[in-house]
């Protein structure tokens, strides 16, 4: 398409939109989830005792290779459970990643512990492992990765290391439900792997998580620690651990075992519209997909990541980016938009466990940069939400089809700026 005269062309200046459909909407239900909540409803076993989480925990194990299971109420929960089970605590550095959603870090300080941020790989947004043996203090006791976006973090190398230096592993497995590092599940590699279920995941009960783990001491520890404390067959009045109630309704796991059976042709489509995506964008100046290292068997596409290069559009930034595709009718979001290390509430633990006197020693993020992770925040990285890949080949075209036309017409992003 040329430009015309002097007409705008881009729907963010007035110009005809490329596509005023919607993408397919989420969440996705039939029958099986009004049926299974109707069941539930009627059993009048709507908590604590009922068959669905006994079920969920199985068989969402199972599909992730490990174990055991224990059906929480969030993924935030189903981390700080990880960790605490793991003896996580005060004095206790964490090796993590600065770029993923603020629970990863809040989990770490919520049992006392010090996240201790290391940077990520350029081309998968992931924490780079070259980076961890370097900020490995004795002070530190675990690993927690993310497999961000649905992306397989490198556990080859994150287990290399955590082995050599006895570290616990607690995978982030939050955005990665199905997904596989040389045919393993991820959360099966590490002492504990924990997902989300909130509203916006591949798979949802509005709010939700689960713990799984392949060792049979962590499991009960966990289980006891979501459950009051008690142990699987203690009695209703004994609490062992400082556990709290951190349990799934009923209501969430019924729902989550028929989503369950929707997730394998879901990750099937998702990762058939990523690998089309994928080699159409590689073709557009400026823009760039994430790699795909060739030991991920499975992706699990929670969100679509791209890199995008603000010198090839003119130096337009991505939040101009994003908005004149959004005008275009494309959800491109500038997603996590600063380290976690920046963000404000740390502040809030500054005095413990930052600079606790059982930590001996004290963490001050405000000298902290890490510059891989600073440009995919404020300069490379955009979002494609996860409901947009289950579309059509038709759907996918529009969107390349408005990456074409904001590029041809770039001068008009001129000087926007948000
Ligand atoms: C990477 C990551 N970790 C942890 C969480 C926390 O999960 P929840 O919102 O269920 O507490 C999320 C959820 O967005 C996430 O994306």
């Amino acid at each position: 398409m040329e430009r015309v005269g002097d007409m705008v062309q881009l729907a963010l200046k007035g110009g005809k939109p490329v596509r005023d459909k919607p993408f397919p909407k989420w969440p996705v239900f039939d029958d099986r989830e009004l049926e299974a909540l109707k069941k539930v409803l009627e059993s009048g076993v709507w908590g604590i005792g009922g068959q669905y989480v006994k079920q969920l925990e199985e068989k969402f194990a199972a599909y992730q290779h490990a174990k055991y299971g224990v059906a929480v109420t969030s993924g935030t929960t189903a981390l700080e459970i990880s960790l605490r089970a793991c003896g996580i605590g005060c004095g206790s550095e964490v090796i993590t990643t600065p770029y993923t959603f603020m629970a990863t870090a809040t989990a770490i300080l919520y049992v006392n512990a010090i996240p201790v941020f290391v940077d990520i790989e350029p081309d998968t947004f992931n924490i780079d492992p070259c980076r961890i043996e370097e900020a490995i203090t004795e002070k530190t006791r675990a690993i927690l990765p993310v497999h961000i976006g649905g992306r397989p973090a490198n556990m080859d190398e994150i287990m290399r290391i955590a082995e050599k230096h006895d570290l616990c592993v607690v995978e982030d497995a939050c955005q990665a439900w199905g997904a596989e590092w040389k045919g393993r599940r991820t959360g099966s590699f590490g002492d504990f792997g924990c997902f989300s279920f909130q509203s916006s995941k591949n798979i949802t009960s509005g709010e939700g998580g689960i713990i799984v783990t392949s060792n049979q001491e962590l499991y009960v520890k966990a289980w006891s620690l979501h459950n009051c404390g008690r142990l699987p067959q203690g009695a209703w009045y004994e609490h062992y651990l400082p556990g709290v109630n951190y349990r799934m309704t009923e209501f969430q796991a019924a729902l989550l075992l028929a989503q369950l059976e929707r997730l394998d042709e879901h990750t099937r489509r998702r990762m058939e519209n990523a690998s089309y995506l994928n080699s159409k964008l590689s073709k557009i100046d400026g823009l760039k997909p994430l790699k795909d290292d060739e030991r991920i068997t499975r992706h699990a596409w929670h969100l679509y990541i791209f890199r995008y290069d603000p010198e090839a559009f003119g130096g337009a930034s991505k939040a101009v980016f994003s908005e004149a595709m959004k005008a275009e009718g494309i959800p491109v979001s500038v997603g996590y938009s600063r380290p976690l290390y920046k963000e404000p509430y740390l502040e809030y633990f500054k005095k413990c466990p930052l600079s606790c006197p059982y930590y001996g020693s004290s963490m001050d993020y405000s000298k902290l940069s890490l510059p891989v992770a600073e440009k995919a925040c404020y300069a490379e990285g955009l979002w494609l939400p996860q409901n947009v890949l289950l579309g059509s080949k038709e759907d996918m075209d529009d969107i390349i089809a408005a990456f074409e036309k904001v590029k041809r017409n770039v001068e008009e992003l001129g000087s926007t700026s948000l």
